[in-house]
């Protein structure tokens, strides 16, 4: 049986990787999952100087799903290729480093510093809701979009995966610009922006007023904008958004993600990413599939 994907000549050894800052680099989820046994661990997003990140509080819970405004808080890219690279080569997993930005000079610095790493992607979020300048401008604006891909593309060693904002009127579109600027693969979606009032306080749940909404309460537009997003572009698609289990993961992968990302579920479930990986693999024993890639975009 093959579980193995191809994302932009990168060979992961299955479909299910970690999401961006739900998972740190893997250093407290090491004890819990053998990070050898996912095919890749997206890090924290990472910027080229440290970033404070928002006041507190920072994080409520919502029916189905959360809200967060962590304001991408993350040590700076020195830290980050002192500390957290050299932790993940220990792994037979590959590495995606997540990669945010205020301007496309922060952006193309981060990849720059990158360049000579031993990482094998990188993930450029220009989605991140909670951050006035978090790349959510970029994220918004087809022109913009490309322009940044463009500009990041010029300057990178590794294959680029453009992460999708949801909080925008046609996912296709946005799909298309950052295919246009020379996207290697698309991944999506990202939060999506909410409030929440603390009716006893009289005040917003999270000091940033607004935060982005995760866990299975977006993953009917998660898996809704999935399609869009593959049905409008040729390069891969990896999916994610309110995954828990292998059957939430399929359901991407069936409307056409390549990959798969765990995120909130990691937070009530630390094995969750793994449980993920086996779970497809007993479905596709149950149905005989041999190949993982018959799955893939097979709902149109
Ligand atoms: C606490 C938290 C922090 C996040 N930090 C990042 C980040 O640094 N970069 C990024 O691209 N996405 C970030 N995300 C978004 C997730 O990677 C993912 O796109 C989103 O949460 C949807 O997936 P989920 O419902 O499985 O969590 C964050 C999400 C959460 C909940």
């Amino acid at each position: 049986m093959n579980l193995s994907v191809d994302l932009a000549g990168v060979t992961l050894k299955n479909p299910v990787m970690t999401a961006s800052g739900t998972f740190g680099s893997g250093q407290e989820y090491s004890e819990f999952v053998d990070l050898s046994r996912l095919g890749a661990v997206v890090t924290k997003g990472v910027a080229n100087v440290p970033w404070p990140g928002n006041p507190v509080p920072r994080i409520a819970e919502t029916y189905g799903g959360m809200i967060n405004a962590i304001g991408l808080q993350n040590p700076g890219i020195d830290v980050f290729i002192k500390r957290d690279i050299p932790f993940l080569r220990q792994y037979d997993t590959r590495i995606i480093v997540n990669v945010c930005g205020k301007t496309t000079e922060d952006y193309v610095e981060v990849v720059e510093r990158l360049a000579d790493e031993p990482v094998d992607m990188l993930e450029i979020n220009i989605s991140c809701p909670n951050v006035k300048e978090g790349g959510i401008a970029f994220g918004q604006d087809t022109k913009a979009a490309e322009a940044i891909t463009r500009a990041v593309k010029e300057k990178a060693a590794q294959p680029v995966i453009m992460k999708l904002s949801p909080n925008v009127t046609d996912i296709g579109e946005m799909a298309k610009a950052v295919e246009a600027g020379g996207a290697d693969v698309i991944s999506l979606i990202n939060t999506i922006t909410g409030m929440k009032i603390d009716i006893h306080k009289r005040t917003f749940a999270v000091a940033n007023k607004t935060g982005g909404l995760s866990g299975p309460a977006v993953k009917p537009v998660a898996v809704r904008m999935v399609y869009q997003a593959a049905q409008a572009v040729k390069v891969p698609v990896i999916g994610m958004g309110g995954i828990l289990c292998a059957e939430d993961a399929l359901e991407f992968i069936l409307a056409g993600a390549s990959a798969v990302s765990v995120g909130t579920a990691n937070f009530h479930n630390p094995y969750a990413s793994v449980e993920v990986a086996d779970g497809i693999c007993a479905y596709m024993e149950r149905y005989g599939i041999e190949d993982i890639r018959e799955l893939i975009g097979a709902v149109r």
